[in-house]
């Protein structure tokens, strides 16, 4: 179980993901082609082909042509909540980011399908892009729907949600601003109440439901990976922490 001291800053070397490089089929690699001069905002790369180069910043703004709320999903996978959430929220400016390039290229297919133009996509470790490319005090949501629940203890390290990162969540959230998280794992979901009620910033939106769960948002899609917890009976638990004021 996460330790609840105060961190210091998200480390750069151990990465929440593993990079996989399997063929993008035709249908992928036209949509890269067709529709990342829309969708994908280029940064360049740090150490990692997936890192952030220290000293990067996007004007947001200027990148989805006006001033908006501006929302922030890491994770993304194939877009199924991206797609669905972001066209539930036109009034919002949606960043998402994703390491697997080929995930992302499905998710332009869906965003070009659905017409939803409220939605960049940026290839890149989260956390760095969080860091990096969200300023201080900015973020008015932050979603991160079934992330990889690295099950062995000694990959714990490499779970996206710690006090490192909730600490940095903290300070990029507006005050009042919300992070959603939903997980399908009941050790990760544990996991996730400690760290985050254990984050002096945040509070539990419902932390007098039981098990401090949230309502499940009524517009978040059934992904892929939820429908195989659901196939094996883990019960998928959403999450509501709110930035103190
Ligand atoms: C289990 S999948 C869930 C995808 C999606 N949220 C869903 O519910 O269908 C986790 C995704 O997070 C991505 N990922 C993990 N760590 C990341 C990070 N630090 N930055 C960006 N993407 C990350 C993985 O590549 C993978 O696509």
């Amino acid at each position: 179980m996460p330790q609840p001291t105060r961190p210091v800053a998200p480390s750069r070397t151990i990465v929440s993901y593993v990079r996989r490089s399997p063929r993008m089929n035709d249908s992928q690699r036209q949509a890269l082609t067709r529709l990342s001069d829309e969708y994908i905002v280029e940064v360049p790369r740090g150490e990692l082909s997936t890192s952030v180069a220290p000293g990067t910043t996007v004007e947001w703004r200027e990148r989805f042509g006006r001033e908006a709320p501006l929302v922030v999903e890491i994770g993304s996978g194939t877009g199924d909540s991206l797609v669905a959430m972001a066209a539930a929220r036109p009034a919002m400016n949606v960043v998402a980011f994703e390491v697997y390039e080929r995930a992302v290229a499905s998710s332009l297919l869906k965003l070009a399908d659905a017409r939803v133009h409220n939605v960049r996509l940026v290839v890149a470790d989260g956390v760095q892009g969080l860091e990096q490319l969200v300023s201080v005090g900015t973020l008015a949501e932050l979603w991160t729907f079934f992330p990889d629940p690295w099950h062995k203890t000694r990959h714990h390290k490499r779970r996206l949600v710690s006090p490192a990162f909730a600490a940095l969540v903290a300070t990029r959230l507006v005050p009042g601003g919300l992070w959603r998280l939903a997980t399908d794992w009941p050790d990760y979901a544990e996991w996730m109440r400690e760290v985050l009620d254990a984050e002096p910033a945040l509070e539990n939106a419902h932390a007098d439901a039981p098990g401090g769960r949230a309502p499940r948002p009524p517009d978040r899609p059934v992904t892929r990976f939820e429908a195989r917890g659901l196939a094996a009976r883990r019960p998928v638990v959403d999450l509501l922490y709110r930035r103190m004021p």
